[in-house]
């Protein structure tokens, strides 16, 4: 297997879409090429552990989903359906996090004692990171991620406190290049009302040296909560173009590093 990418997906801007974007990025980055991914949960909100639990019991309450799910991981039916829920819950969640991905639930103090262990077993890490980098650990483990994902929404009240984030972005790039290690900071334009790029934010990002992805997420009036699945694949076609990017983008990175 190739070097493993470590990506961090942070923004000191709440609600821009890290969580959505982290999930719905691996989800299909496994199904559509195989992949290998963990997703380490380091916000303490734990939207996306909270997300897979909920999304296992969902598979739990209803026979017909059991019945599918214990076919498709090789699980046998009868043998699950006598066990305790806790440990039917467990059985799930194994098999759910080695066919899909796993996804560790860990505080940003720890999360590079994850990476060590994972290092090698799996083709992406993905972080989804608190929001308050005053928070212990979180410049700590910026610094060490070579590849960081910043969603930002341009809108009035997010803007500048994206442009802010993404200047220490551009000061930790430019530590870690002085160490010799290289930095690779990718923009992501979500919950786009038109097709047009945000200036400001455009130009805060190339200041920075970082590249504003082409592939864009529009405002959608549904949100992207249905949708959003550790388990199921999204036929949404703007995270397959942002998919298909990033995965360009950070394939180069793998073999720089061979
Ligand atoms: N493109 C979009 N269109 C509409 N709604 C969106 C879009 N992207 C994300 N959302 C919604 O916005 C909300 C915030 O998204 P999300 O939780 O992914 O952001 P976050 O950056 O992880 O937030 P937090 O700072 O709370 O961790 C969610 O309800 C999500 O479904
Ligand atoms: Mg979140």
């Amino acid at each position: 297997m190739a070097k493993t990418i470590i990506c961090s997906v942070a923004n000191q801007k709440g609600g821009v879409g890290k969580t959505t974007i982290t999930v719905m990025l691996s989800t299909l980055l496994r199904y559509e090429n195989g992949k290998k991914i963990l997703i380490l949960d380091a916000d303490f909100q734990r939207s996306i552990a909270q997300k897979r639990k909920k999304e296992i019991r969902q598979i739990m309450a209803s026979e017909e989903q059991l019945i599918l799910f214990s076919r498709n991981l090789g699980i046998n039916y009868d043998e699950l359906k006598g066990q305790s829920a806790k440990d039917m819950e467990d059985t799930l969640t194994k098999a759910i996090d080695k066919k899909i991905y796993t996804v560790i639930e860990c505080d940003p103090k720890n999360v590079m004692d994850y990476i060590k262990a994972w290092y090698g077993k799996v083709d992406y890490i993905f972080i989804d990171v608190p929001g308050n980098i005053r928070q212990e650990g979180i410049v700590n483990l910026l610094q060490r991620t070579e590849l960081i994902m910043i969603p930002m929404v341009a809108s009035e009240l997010d803007i500048d406190s994206t442009a802010h984030f993404i200047k220490i972005l551009g000061k930790i790039k430019k530590v870690r290049e002085e160490n010799g290690l290289s930095m690779s900071i990718l923009g992501v334009l979500n919950k786009k009302t038109n097709k047009k790029k945000n200036q400001f934010l455009v130009e805060a990002m190339s200041k920075n040296r970082g590249i504003m992805l082409d592939a864009m997420i529009p405002l959608r009036v549904a949100k992207y909560d249905d949708q959003m699945s550790t388990i199921y694949k999204s036929n949404d076609e703007y995270f397959k173009e942002l998919k298909e990017e990033f995965i360009q983008k950070t394939e180069k990175l793998q073999l720089v590093a061979q």
